[in-house]
């Protein structure tokens, strides 16, 4: 969160009164950063220059091979530079992935080289073991080393260097194509007369001239020589370089790293979030205004960010898919330093190029061959992981503002949610409960018992989630401050002592997350296991979880609001080199911290608002500080999807927009928007009026209510969703390229998805007004409206449908052929739906006689589930033989069961899988109250439980059968089937 004004807080000695007015020009454009100038202008000079080529080849003496000939090294040398080499790897790992790393060999100084260890779940593994491998051969004629796997081929040609993906003979991802591949080794700087001044012979001022403020002072001329083609004639903003009032000191010089990737034959790119434009990357080098500058990863907090934009916000992730409808590839470049990423789209729309420039960091990209979106996000997930099965309470409402701002404020919050039946699982407390944002201690006065707030909370199955910060107060009187400081475990300045700088709590430090001793004594400050060593939150119970702010990391006074990129981290990296990591690993030792707090592992949740590749191992993020407008509500949802589509999956943004006062229809089409996103929170900043929804009068406090209770009742499918993410890699929310990759129609749709595999396909309505939405159906299958089963009927052409969409309604529909489970009795918080009945919704597909849906429930808190305390419901429907009006079956089946034979099941390993473990067998009651079949083509004569009684049914005939466009489907509802959701059975429908 910021504010326009740190508030005056007269409990701190010697306040001080922070005034800031945050506006755009608090960050940097590409022409106020120098390696960004300097890799925009390679690329200017490359473009006019009709006879450019990479100076940088291959040493065809150097070429070697690993013995399974998966992975080639070889030196790399520029022409400009005949003196300094770099080493080339190319490694073609397991899954089909290359990974191409390059780093100088014997440099000066050392780049950074740990971003993708800290991303990658492990070291992958090399491609070798595979019979039909045929690894790295030498082309006939030299000049060129090729290898064909997987249907794909690599070919690397020495001079000038270039790295090709081809399929079928068609290139599909382009390394150096263009030749902007520059990594600038390290030198000496230039040897200065006397203190700070460099020689007057190569000195040429400057002064007020270009941007104000943004320029180096001094720019030194490359004396004449045969590099300036390329390198350019200034040495621009190698040593210093200054933005604003701050400076950045270079102690290692210039080492950044420009790379062109080509996607030719593909006309769409997607990812690189956080950004708050479509999903469909915009061309930054062309005539769009908003998109002039490339995209920026430098994680920052934004003040009020705009609706349309590359500037980077508070997370990044490099990684990238290229669409087309032939192939789906990606790339992931793993650097951890700030990058620019531009865009240039062919002027047919086939063919994308992008040019990445980062300040420093080793090359270290990995290429993804696809060839469908789905191969891409496993390909991912091999590398960086998945995001793990949540927290049960996690995915359900929560309800948060700045700030709940006493214990019976929490309490009488808490309390209204029940006085008007709106379902919430968790009340959020920001930095207020915080004595002098000192976190871990609580403000007495006014959260006096903290332990008997969370009790009462928990009493009706809730949970809270409390904000602790990075920024520490220095004072000697907060222990977490003064052991860190002891411990020698603090962010330094340049200079070697321990860097200062103003956050909430004032003065601050910084732990430094990548110093290892950090991390056990940050996980047992957490600790609830009794009065430990190093146990510094007595008062906090196991129903609290956490809420991890701030971690870009944030710094009032700080250069572009963060840390200064010469502060120096574990190893003697500069802040520079990491800081796209930082919030990561503060994310991951708090989560480690929740999980091990207790005597039993328990799956912790930590929200984040930083993020990096990886981050989704470790909790949910969130979009940031948002503003309360219907833009943002919009973007909201191509930046959800676009953090799906890098692995961030459990994502939202905050319900209601964080600053301002939305009206009524706003907020209530932006809980709309929240019941249908991955992770659901209201939040609001302090200067805001109250909104929490059962303030608001009728008709629309019953419409919160409903949408509320939407999201509760569909608990079931969100949780097998999570499910299934946790094992694929696959984003909960899925954009029509991801689920019809070749319906080109598609490909630029991101206001309208598909949740997890549900068949549910939701159309948010983002602006004022609305009576009806347009809703675009790729395929030749028929649809059904959530709520009043008007059927809609696609074409495999693709069609726009129109939905009735009055504010009480978001347009939701069913896919033909889903199944969905859901617990419809009203409860205060999810806990207590633990032994509700189901309802099973059977949408039947355009032949009216099939579908299929699965459901998987476990404890939702341990980790149980790995080693079988779950159950995974497999429901179908088809008919019993091929001939005309054969009865229908529906088969309720155990999906582990099914899947054996192989032990692993989703990654699980179930030795013996038993389905009456104890999991299982505590929800052995459970039942299916009511089963709804849309979409039959005619009454049924009886239906029936296979082996077992006939059932009570009622029929109501439709008016949207085949052959009509539209009309009402019919519905068939068993009543009371008296079938348990654990077992196996079949439901036999005579037509
Ligand atoms: C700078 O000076 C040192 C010694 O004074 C000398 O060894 C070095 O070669 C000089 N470097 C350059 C780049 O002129
Ligand atoms: C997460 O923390 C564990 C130790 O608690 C550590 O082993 C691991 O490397 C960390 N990973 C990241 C990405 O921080």
């Amino acid at each position: 969160m910021r504010v326009i004004t740190l508030l005056l807080n007269s409990i701190l000695p010697g306040t001080i009164l922070l005034s800031h007015a945050f506006k755009a020009h608090d960050f940097k454009t590409c022409s106020q950063s120098a390696f960004c100038r300097r890799g925009r202008a390679l690329a200017q000079r490359a473009s006019e220059n009709a006879s450019w080529s990479s100076p940088y080849h291959i040493d065809a003496e150097t070429v070697s091979f690993s013995p399974s000939q998966s992975s080639l090294t070889a030196r790399v040398t520029s022409f400009l530079y005949p003196e300094i080499h770099f080493q080339l790897q190319v490694d073609i790992l397991k899954n089909g992935v290359v990974r191409v790393r390059m780093d100088e060999i014997g440099g000066l100084r050392k780049r950074y080289d740990e971003a993708a260890s800290w991303a990658l779940i492990s070291e992958p593994a090399l491609r070798d073991d595979d019979l039909n491998w045929v690894g790295f051969k030498k082309g006939k004629k030299g000049g060129v080393v090729k290898a064909a796997y997987g249907g794909v081929e690599l070919a690397i040609s020495y001079s000038p260097l270039k790295i090709t993906l081809l399929r079928n003979g068609r290139e599909e991802v382009v390394l150096n194509g263009r030749g902007l591949l520059h990594m600038e080794h390290f030198r000496n700087k230039p040897n200065q007369t006397d203190e700070g001044e460099e020689r007057p012979s190569e000195l040429e001022g400057e002064g007020g001239e270009g941007i104000e403020g943004t320029r180096e002072q001094t720019v030194l001329k490359e004396p004449a020589n045969g590099n300036a083609w390329f390198e350019g004639e200034e040495k621009d903003g190698y040593w210093e370089e200054t933005f604003l009032s701050w400076t950045d000191s270079k102690p290692k010089g210039p080492e950044s790293l420009s790379l062109d990737v080509d996607f030719p034959n593909h006309g769409h790119v997607y990812g690189i979030p956080q950004h708050a434009a479509s999903l469909s990357l915009p061309s930054t080098i062309g005539a769009n205004p908003h998109f002039s500058d490339p995209f920026r990863l430098y994680n920052g907090d934004v003040f009020e960010y705009d609706a349309d934009s590359p500037v980077s916000l508070y997370g990044s992730i490099p990684l990238m898919h290229a669409h087309s409808a032939e192939s789906t590839v990606g790339i992931f470049n793993a650097l951890a330093s700030e990058t620019w990423i531009d865009i240039l789209g062919s002027p047919t729309n086939t063919s994308i190029a992008t040019h990445w420039i980062s300040e420093s960091g080793i090359l270290d990209l990995f290429i993804l061959p696809g060839p469908t979106p789905d191969d891409v996000f496993a390909q991912y997930a091999s590398l960086t992981g998945t995001t793990p099965l949540p927290a049960h309470f996690a995915i359900a409402h929560h309800q948060c503002r700045w700030n709940y701002v006493s214990s019976d404020d929490v309490r009488t919050v808490s309390k209204r949610f029940d006085e008007d039946d709106m379902p919430v699982d968790v009340i959020w407390l920001d930095i207020e409960y915080s004595e002098e944002h000192k976190y871990f201690i609580w403000d007495e006065k006014t959260f006096p018992d903290p332990v008997e707030m969370a009790n009462d909370v928990a009493s009706v199955g809730r949970k809270m989630v409390v904000i602790i910060d990075p920024h520490l107060k220095r004072t000697s009187d907060y222990p977490v401050f003064a052991e860190a400081e002891a411990k020698k475990i603090l962010v330094k300045k340049a200079n070697g002592e321990d860097y200062e700088g103003w956050c909430w709590s004032g003065s601050s430090a910084w732990v430094d997350f990548f110093h290892p001793d950090s991390w056990e004594w940050w996980h047992k400050l957490f600790s609830l296991t009794g009065k430990t060593e190093g146990w510094r939150w007595a008062k906090s119970t196991d129903t609290i979880f956490i809420w991890n702010d701030m971690n870009e990391p944030s710094v009032f006074n700080g250069p572009e609001i963060t840390m200064p990129k010469d502060s120096i981290h574990y190893g003697g990296w500069e802040h520079r080199d990491v800081h796209n990591i930082n919030g990561m690993l503060y994310h991951n030792q708090t989560s480690q911290a929740v999980m091990r707090r207790g005597t039993e592992l328990k799956r912790p949740f930590v929200l984040s608002r930083s993020f990096f590749a990886g981050s989704q191992r470790f909790g949910a993020i969130w979009t940031g500080d948002n503003l309360g407008t219907w833009e943002h509500m919009a973007v909201g949802i191509p930046m959800t999807l676009s953090n799906g589509i890098a692995g961030m999956t459990f994502a939202g943004a905050d319900v209601g927009g964080f600053f301002g006062n939305p009206d009524v229809e706003m907020l209530v089409r932006w809980y709309q928007v929240g019941a249908f996103g991955p992770f659901f929170r209201a939040h609001a900043h302090i200067d805001t009026k109250r909104r929490e929804p059962y303030l608001y009068n009728e008709p629309h406090k019953s419409m919160f209510r409903d949408i509320l209770r939407l999201r509760y009742s569909l608990l079931p499918m969100w949780y097998t969703a999570f499910r299934e993410t946790s094992v694929t890699g696959l984003p909960l929310l899925r954009p029509h390229y991801v689920v019809f990759p070749k319906d080109t129609r598609g490909f630029a749709i991101d206001d309208q998805y598909y949740v997890g595999s549900s068949g549910l396909l939701v159309k948010p309505v983002t602006s004022p007004g609305a009576e009806t939405a347009d809703v675009y159906l790729a395929e030749d299958e028929v649809y059904y409206d959530y709520f009043d089963r008007q059927v809609y009927r696609g074409a495999a052409s693709g069609t726009t449908v129109t939905v009735p969409a009055p504010l009480s309604k978001i347009p939701l529909l069913r896919r033909g052929g889903s199944i969905i489970s859901t617990r419809q009795r009203p409860r205060r918080a999810s806990p207590l739906m633990k032994n509700d009945p189901f309802t099973l919704t059977i949408a039947l597909d355009r032949s009216g006689t099939s579908a299929k849906g699965d459901l998987y429930l476990d404890d939702g808190e341990t980790y149980a589930f790995e080693k079988g305390e779950l159950a995974w419901r497999g429901f179908r429907i088809s008919p019993e033989h091929n001939k005309k009006n054969s009865p229908l079956v529906l088969h309720s089946e155990d999906l582990v069961t099914l899947h054996k034979g192989n032990d692993v099941v989703d990654g699980v390993q179930i030795k013996s899988w038993d389905p009456r473990n104890a999991f299982a067998q505590s929800i052995a009651r459970v039942y299916v109250e009511r089963i709804a079949v849309l979409g039959l083509e005619k009454e049924p004569k009886s239906v029936n439980v296979v082996g077992g009684k006939g059932l009570e049914w009622t029929f109501s005939k439709g008016t949207g059968a085949k052959g009509k466009k539209t009309g009402v489907a019919s519905a068939l509802t068993i009543k009371a089937p008296g079938v348990l959701v654990v077992e196996d059975w079949q439901i036999r429908i005579e037509l």
